[in-house]
């Protein structure tokens, strides 16, 4: 079926003032091309009643805060920064098994969003699930942190009435959509970020030093393996520990996994091919600069049977 996203713009503005009426509404933005695309689509359709807020949860990538800020600010929306990093770290403190760290930071982001909407005396929750989301999560691959009614989590258990405009769309055609709403390319064309951000790239325990080591290896890996054909590209840190030799001695140290696939919307992809030689400067800069790696390997295996992200 053909795409019409200026259609589509008009349909959902009209739902979303019909739904909204004169209350207000709230849109917690990650920075991603969904969530952004759903708070612009906010805006248009509520101007000063949508409230944009960005939960600073120590969990995203380097520089990223400053970002999204700067381009709402540029929207004329002033962004509200809650920072709640400690709150996500006490409730990922020494959960290991996937299914119940997802579900810590799920808790912990939906508390968070009850209490923001209490604060700005807000009703609605809008917020940018899109197809993809809500089908795996039915199928049962995982539980995906923005998917509530398909777990059997009653928003309103939260305090929230909520409005998922993007919720039939698949990634390509959310950028059509960002696009036309005069999104910025280096925001329409952005790759996925999973709302659990880096979380969901640590095997084992989620801790602030943990993610601080991610968050350099992922400097390093965005940086250094680019192609149009990338959907998306990431190290992930392994829990165990592997035998290296540091300095003449043999260490304990960390494992660190890229991963590079090619995708047209995520519900299946290819490892991307990357050149040998980038990868070993990749590995090279990894090993210089985020302490205690000591092995660096390269993930090569397509979705299905393995799914994109570790956890
Ligand atoms: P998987 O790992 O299932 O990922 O192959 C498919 C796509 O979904 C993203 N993903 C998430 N996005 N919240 C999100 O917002 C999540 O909990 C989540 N888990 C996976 C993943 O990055 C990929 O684009």
């Amino acid at each position: 079926m053909r795409f019409y996203p200026k259609k589509f713009i008009r349909e959902k503005i009209e739902e979303i003032r019909k739904k909204v009426g004169d209350k207000k509404a709230l849109v917690a933005t990650s920075g991603g091309v969904d969530s952004t695309t759903c708070a612009v689509l906010a805006q248009e359709a509520l101007g000063d009643n949508l409230v944009v807020i960005f939960l600073e949860n120590g969990l995203m990538r380097e520089g990223e805060s400053e970002e999204i800020n700067k381009f709402f600010s540029k929207r004329g929306i002033e962004l509200q920064i809650w920072d709640v990093k400690e709150k996500f770290f006490e409730a990922l403190k020494g959960k290991i098994d996937p299914e119940e760290k997802r579900k810590a930071f799920r808790e912990v982001f939906y508390k968070t969003l009850g209490q923001a909407l209490r604060s700005y005396s807000v009703d609605f929750l809008i917020q940018g699930t899109i197809a993809l989301d809500i089908i795996e999560t039915q199928k049962g691959i995982k539980t995906q942190h923005n998917v509530l009614a398909q777990i059997g989590i009653n928003p309103a258990h939260y305090g929230l009435k909520i409005i998922e405009p993007l919720k039939e769309l698949y990634k390509p055609q959310v950028r059509r959509v960002a696009k036309e709403l005069g999104l910025p390319k280096s925001i329409c064309e952005r790759k996925p970020f999973p709302g659990p951000g880096l979380a969901i790239r640590i095997l084992g325990e989620v801790t602030p030093e943990r993610v601080e080591k991610i968050r350099m290896a992922t400097v390093i890996v965005e940086e250094m393996i680019k192609s149009d054909k990338i959907f998306q590209v990431f190290p992930v840190l392994f829990s165990d520990k592997a035998t290296g030799v540091i300095e003449g001695k043999r260490v304990l140290g960390d494992v660190i996994a890229i991963r590079a696939i090619e995708s047209k919307d995520g519900t299946a992809g290819q490892p991307y091919k990357i050149p040998w030689p980038k990868l070993e400067k990749v590995r090279d800069k990894i090993l210089k600069t985020v302490p205690g790696v000591v092995k660096v390997v390269y993930d090569i295996t397509p979705k299905p049977p393995s799914t994109i992200e570790y956890i």
